[in-house]
């Protein structure tokens, strides 16, 4: 069925207003320990027009972090600083899922208790550096997870997502991309375990099915998603039998009915396509896209909703501006991590750039 950017879309049991999807990305505005400040409901609200809000990446636990000043929910501190993002955007009218994160060996012993060692599928470190507040550090050698210690990770993602259905989020998404925990169970160059969770395809794909079931169990499968990012050149990711391992990934989600399966192709290789016709769930599609070829591949069917990440950063109403073929607010990268309201809350919407030209 065809579609366009601004027609319903059912996703679980919710009823998107578009088919506009902002994408999860980290903004770095929380304190030290994971708890979001108040402009971070101006922030979400300003945005609350996009068919679903998808948070920025979220530590499930305080061995998951990996950046500095990114959000948890695994505090009650941290819950109750995003009750008023979720009221705020519900009131609006607006729907938000929570994404939930580990970040495995991309973490720095800096971000972690104790400055211990991160924690991986195997004690192989990423070859490269990672941002810290005092400049690029280099990546470390991880401690590979004992398998009783594989369960504990699981259950701090069911846990996290009991926490994010009381902060009022409508459900939660797993970031199974960009190089993070569960990117790198599914690698066979990141992961080189010789037990049920490494070796065959099967083995590196059942820490992310695990995670899922766990999420399901709490959620239910309506409001649980799932965002991949096939052979991502990011945290040292490298698949060379990517194909293998993510028709095996949609033929396994096929049977647990998602609310939806997101799939960003930063690489432009044609992920849409191939694993479009395999997901039962509507199908999100994301990096890379504008108005036109989102419309397009809508059109032609290649997506159920387009994901927006940098255009929505710049245009809080990247709705209405779609819709009035306005022009786009540029996206300053400068001020994509650091603290404080500048390059987070102060982009202008039509309605405000209007109003400073007739109080000229
Ligand atoms: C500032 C910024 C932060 C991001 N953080 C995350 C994140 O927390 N989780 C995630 O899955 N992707 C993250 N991404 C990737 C986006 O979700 C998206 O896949 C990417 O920006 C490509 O879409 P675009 O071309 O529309 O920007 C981030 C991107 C940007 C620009």
């Amino acid at each position: 069925m065809t579609s366009d950017l601004f027609d319903f879309l059912t996703v679980g049991s919710y009823n998107l207003r578009n088919r506009i999807i902002m994408a999860p990305m980290t903004r770095s505005r929380a304190d030290d320990n994971g708890i979001q400040p108040e402009i971070a409901v101006t922030y979400y609200t300003q945005r609350s027009s996009a068919g679903l809000i998808i948070s920025e990446a979220t530590n499930v636990s305080a061995m998951a972090k990996g950046y500095p000043r990114t959000p948890g929910l695994y505090t009650p501190d941290q819950i109750a600083a995003w009750q008023p993002v979720t009221d705020s955007v519900h009131a609006q009218g607006g729907l938000i899922f929570a994404q939930l994160f580990h970040t495995g060996r991309v973490a720095l012993p800096d971000f972690l208790p104790d400055h211990v060692q991160p924690v991986a599928p195997s004690a192989i470190a990423i070859d490269g550096e990672n941002y810290t507040d005092e400049g690029m550090k280099r990546f470390v050698v991880p401690r590979a997870l004992e398998v009783a210690e594989i369960a504990s990770v699981v259950q701090e993602f069911a846990e996290a997502t009991r926490n994010a259905l009381s902060a009022g989020f409508d459900g939660v998404e797993l970031h199974g991309a960009s190089g993070y925990l569960v990117h790198q169970f599914l690698s066979p160059v990141s992961n080189q375990r010789t037990d049920d969770y490494g070796g065959s395809v099967e083995n590196r794909v059942r820490f992310l099915l695990e995670v899922i079931d766990a999420m399901v169990s709490v959620a239910g499968s309506e409001r649980v998603g799932i965002k991949l990012s096939p052979q991502m050149p990011f945290n040292g990711n490298e698949e060379p039998d990517a194909e293998e391992v993510y028709v095996y990934i949609l033929h396994a989600l096929a049977n647990r009915h998602l609310a939806y399966i997101h799939v960003a192709d930063h690489i432009n290789a044609g992920w849409h396509a191939k694993l479009r016709p395999l997901s039962v769930s509507p199908f999100f599609a994301g990096a890379n896209f504008n108005k036109d070829t989102g419309r397009e591949l809508l059109k032609n069917n290649g997506a159920d909703a387009i994901v927006y990440g940098s255009l929505f950063v710049a245009n809080p109403d990247l709705v209405t501006r779609f819709e009035q073929d306005a022009e786009l607010n540029v996206p300053d990268a400068s001020t994509f991590y650091v603290p404080g309201p500048k390059g987070y809350t102060d982009y202008p919407t039509l309605a405000d750039l209007q109003e400073a030209q007739y109080s000229r």
